[in-house]
């Protein structure tokens, strides 16, 4: 069987409603974190795995903003396409979506607000089948989607954002997964909140025994709070005085 190619998808619609009032004028992925837009760091993440060919799936609102930043893509080396979210309908949306991009590839999706310090090279090129994602302990796991282990360590539930999580280990904002992923999506049902589920995707790929859960090393923020923000600028901050 050939080789399959990694596609990229960075998922950047959204609401930003945590960070209004700036999110009025602009969208959430545009704001600065430190001397960058926020985008620019998960499209890092994804070119530093050597993923040139990246679809960015954006809200109507500021649209052409992201097109002045990005442009074509020449300028990251990388080949860029567009498309719109009409409405904020789920992550999972992203490969209904993105469906005509990634074509017979396998993808993988970086969340537009997710900075991480890991390098995913080793992860994104070795992957084969089934799906992959990224797990970090964290204090808050209930704002998250929660990942529970056996005793070998092996996933066995995820659950969406839950009041009684069973374990610190969230899901981050890097999913990959092969190409089944676009049936798979078609028969996701919409949750109670009116979103398709990453949650629900990933229960798919557990359930057929083929989601492999690995571990966060490094630093990872999810840009989407004045907090984090600051946390987050407070980091590039310390990185470039360093050099
Ligand atoms: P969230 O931070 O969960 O949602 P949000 O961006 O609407 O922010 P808020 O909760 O403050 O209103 O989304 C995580 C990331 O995924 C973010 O980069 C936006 C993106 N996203 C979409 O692009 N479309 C969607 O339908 C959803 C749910 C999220």
């Amino acid at each position: 069987m050939q080789e399959k190619n990694m596609k990229g998808i960075i998922l950047a619609g959204g609401s930003g409603t945590r960070l209004s009032p700036l999110t009025k004028v602009t969208s959430k992925q545009l704001l600065p974190i430190y001397d960058l837009p926020m985008i620019h760091f998960p499209l890092e993440t994804l070119r530093q795995a050597g993923i040139v060919d990246i679809l960015f799936i954006v809200a109507p609102d500021h649209a052409g903003d992201f097109l002045k930043y990005l442009g074509s893509g020449k300028d990251f080396n990388c080949h860029f396409s567009y498309e719109i979210q009409d409405k904020p309908q789920g992550i999972a949306q992203a490969f209904q979506i993105g469906k005509d991009f990634i074509d017979e590839d396998n993808v993988a999706l970086i969340l537009g607000d997710n900075l991480f310090e890991d390098d995913f090279s080793q992860s994104i090129q070795s992957f084969k089948t089934g799906g992959r994602i990224f797990a970090k302990k964290v204090a808050d796991p209930e704002r998250f989607g929660v990942v529970e282990f056996d005793e070998q360590n092996r996933a066995i539930s995820i659950e969406e954002k839950p009041s009684n999580p069973k374990s610190n280990y969230c899901v981050t904002g890097l999913y990959i997964y092969d190409n089944t992923v676009v049936e798979k999506v078609k028969n996701l049902d919409f949750s109670p909140r009116g979103e398709l589920e990453i949650t629900d995707l990933n229960n798919l790929y557990l359930k057929e025994g083929s989601l492999d859960v690995a571990f966060v090393e490094g630093a990872w923020f999810d840009t989407g709070t004045f907090e984090s923000m600051f946390e987050a600028t407070q980091l590039i901050r310390d990185r470039r005085l360093a050099k």
